[in-house]
């Protein structure tokens, strides 16, 4: 009876979720460009609906106009961010995201910067652009977490294996002084200075399908992570109709080439325009076919986990730029103009709860080292890019039995149909013990799974061991997680003396003699099968305990070792299991 009424209960909650909570499921940001008090009228504050569906249904903002030239920086020697800091302090008052938009743009220029270029050398443009990037991204640094630096620079007719670009007052007109691709660059270089954590991203339209126009910005943005430019991501517009959008296939090559050069991809301003009456409606077929269209291009993001957010570029028919820029067009976005949800909300959140989470089998690693490829039973790894699981942090649980739980909130991982204790389930991130059933294989296929979806499998080298040393800030090298022999944390304040014994924490020591329970919390007795030795500093040494922690979960190792005398300070610290060594660059301290 429990049982049933749990069922009901949680049906029934995934079917209520709002598209926020859905994205968080996934990983994914979910934005919508958002105006405030440059638009007349205000919407943040004067629509209560406006507010309250942009909270509750989006994780991310974008200042639809407020950040741009023309709004942010009206004369030379004024500066007008108070409708930016609306948007950005609504968006933190609701713990969402703010992307910043936009730096550089050859549209929307204010009137004293565009006279300015009709005189000016490009020496005066380049400093007035400098200190234009340095102020913006300095006033909201830290709180826009990722920017278009530069907005649509790409001429849209693009020669044979060149790259041309827009006429405008930063490139060529008269330009900042910089050639070809450099004033972007440059836009770049200037923004990372302002604020290195911020990402960085380039925004453009007609890029979603294959063709010349894509393949000029891919050799652009390749060119620049080829020589270390602070590129971090790129973002594709997606102003598309129900007729002539990108296909899913041209989409997902297009996405999967600019990921695989390490950038993100966002989609940042999808709408999707429909033919609408004199009252601005469309059809009930429009409607759906719309809602397919959203979907679509939404899956297609969910199936690469380097698609990291997903953006429409406003979210009611109330306020969007459709109307006024494509007569007779309208009904674009996915509430109408009552916040009402149309048939693409559902579909969208349908999309979050059903498209198959991706398993990246290089995104499967050691959870100490990070290092990947192969795993060992009873190796604690960490599985990175799970972009479907609960939207917050679930830690490990007990079973009734007494085990590490291999369910934790719906999130479970399988090596050869084997269940894996689980340490700890995030969308994006979930750690697991490999399970010691993989012991005499010489491969395992690897799968995951969250609220009854299933990955793909990917599959993984088994080897007998694969050690890594646990670091004390989880970064996979510094200070390691020793334990002095008065059981006190080493630390460099807290070194250990000279012929005292310490236990050193890692994992991927392989199996255990005797055997070893999966999830079973170690009694602190036993042995590892493979030999263990060690180097602290330029000394051997041979393990005087090597088996499971005691308290820990099976597959994390204590090994004991006694230190050397005659070394001092942060000494380099590696075990060796089956002749296998632990990552470098782990320390322990010594007095
Ligand atoms: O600021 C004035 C305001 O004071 C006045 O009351 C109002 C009356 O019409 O006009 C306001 O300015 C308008 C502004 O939007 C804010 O509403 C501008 O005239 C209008 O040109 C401007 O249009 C925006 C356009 O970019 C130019 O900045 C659109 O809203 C916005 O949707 C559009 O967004 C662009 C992206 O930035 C880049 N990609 C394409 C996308 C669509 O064109």
């Amino acid at each position: 009876m429990r049982r049933f009424l749990f069922i009901l209960c949680c049906t029934a909650l995934l079917s209520a979720q709002t598209l926020r909570q859905a994205g968080a499921q996934r990983a994914l940001l979910i934005g919508a460009a958002a105006d405030a008090t440059d638009a007349n009228p205000d919407p943040l504050v004067k629509e209560p609906l406006y507010a309250s569906t942009l909270e509750t249904q989006y994780s991310m903002l974008e200042p639809e106009n407020a950040m741009k030239w023309a709004s942010i920086h009206p004369a030379q020697t004024r500066y007008n961010f108070q409708p930016g800091d609306e948007l950005v302090a609504f968006a933190q008052a609701h713990q969402m995201q703010t992307r910043g938009h936009n730096l550089c743009w050859w549209s929307y220029n204010p009137a004293w910067v565009t006279n300015l270029a009709a005189t000016a050398t490009p020496a005066t443009m380049a400093s007035v652009f400098q200190d234009h990037i340095n102020t913006v991204v300095t006033h909201y640094k830290g709180q826009v977490f990722a920017w278009d630096v530069v907005n649509e620079a790409l001429s849209d007719s693009q020669p044979a294996g060149g790259i041309a670009l827009k006429d405008s007052i930063w490139y060529n007109q008269p330009g900042i002084g910089a050639t070809g691709t450099g004033y972007v660059e440059q836009a770049f270089r200037w923004a990372h200075a302002a604020d290195p954590n911020a990402l960085l991203f380039y925004n453009e339209y007609s890029v979603e399908a294959p063709g010349a126009k894509f393949n000029a910005m891919l050799a652009m943005v390749k060119d620049f992570v080829a020589r270390g430019v602070p590129i971090n991501g790129v973002g594709l517009q997606m102003h598309i109709g129900i007729t002539g959008s990108p296909s899913s296939a041209g989409l997902a090559q297009n996405i999967q080439q600019l990921t695989a050069l390490g950038l993100q991809v966002h989609i940042t301003e999808m709408d999707v325009k429909l033919p609408v009456d004199s009252s601005g409606v469309a059809s009930a077929a429009d409607l759906q076919s719309q809602a397919q269209t959203y979907q679509r291009i939404l899956t297609v993001c969910l199936q690469n986990p380097g698609c990291t957010a997903f953006q429409t570029w406003g979210f009611t028919d109330k306020h969007s730029w459709i109307p006024g820029s494509y007569p007779g067009f309208g009904a674009a976005l996915p509430f109408d103009a009552s916040y009402q949800a149309k048939p693409a909300v559902a579909s969208m959140i349908g999309a979050m709860q059903t498209v198959p989470p991706v398993l990246n089998a290089a995104a499967l690693v050691n959870a100490a080292s990070y290092k990947g490829g192969a795993v060992a039973p009873g190796e604690l790894v960490t599985l990175f890019q799970a972009n479907y699981g609960p939207g917050s942090l679930v830690g490990a649980q007990l079973d009734s039995n007494g085990l590490v739980s291999s369910n934790l909130a719906g999130t479970q991982m399988f090596f050869d149909g084997i269940a894996a204790p689980s340490i700890y389930a995030l969308a994006g991130q979930v750690s697991a013990v490999v399970p010691y059933g993989v012991s005499s294989k010489q491969q395992t296929v690897v799968q995951y799974e969250y609220n009854g979806v299933l990955s793909n499998t990917a599959t993984l080298p088994v080897v007998p061991s694969a050690p890594a040393i646990f670091a004390l800030d989880a970064s996979g090298s510094g200070p390691g997680i020793v334990l002095n022999q008065d059981l006190s944390l080493n630390t460099s304040s807290n070194p250990a003396a000279g012929g005292s014994v310490i236990a050193v924490l890692a994992t991927g020591g392989g199996t255990v003699q005797g055997g070893a329970t999966d999830g079973a919390l170690a009694p602190g007795a036993g042995n590892q099968t493979l030999p263990v030795t060690a180097t602290i500093g330029n000394v051997t040494e041979t393990a005087v305990y090597a088996g499971p922690a005691p308290g820990e979960v099976n597959g994390v190792m204590q090994v004991n070792l006694t230190v050397p005398t005659g070394l001092t300070g942060a000494q380099p610290l590696i075990l060796i299991v089956g002749g296998v060594s632990s990552q470098s660059g782990i320390t322990v301290a010594i007095k």
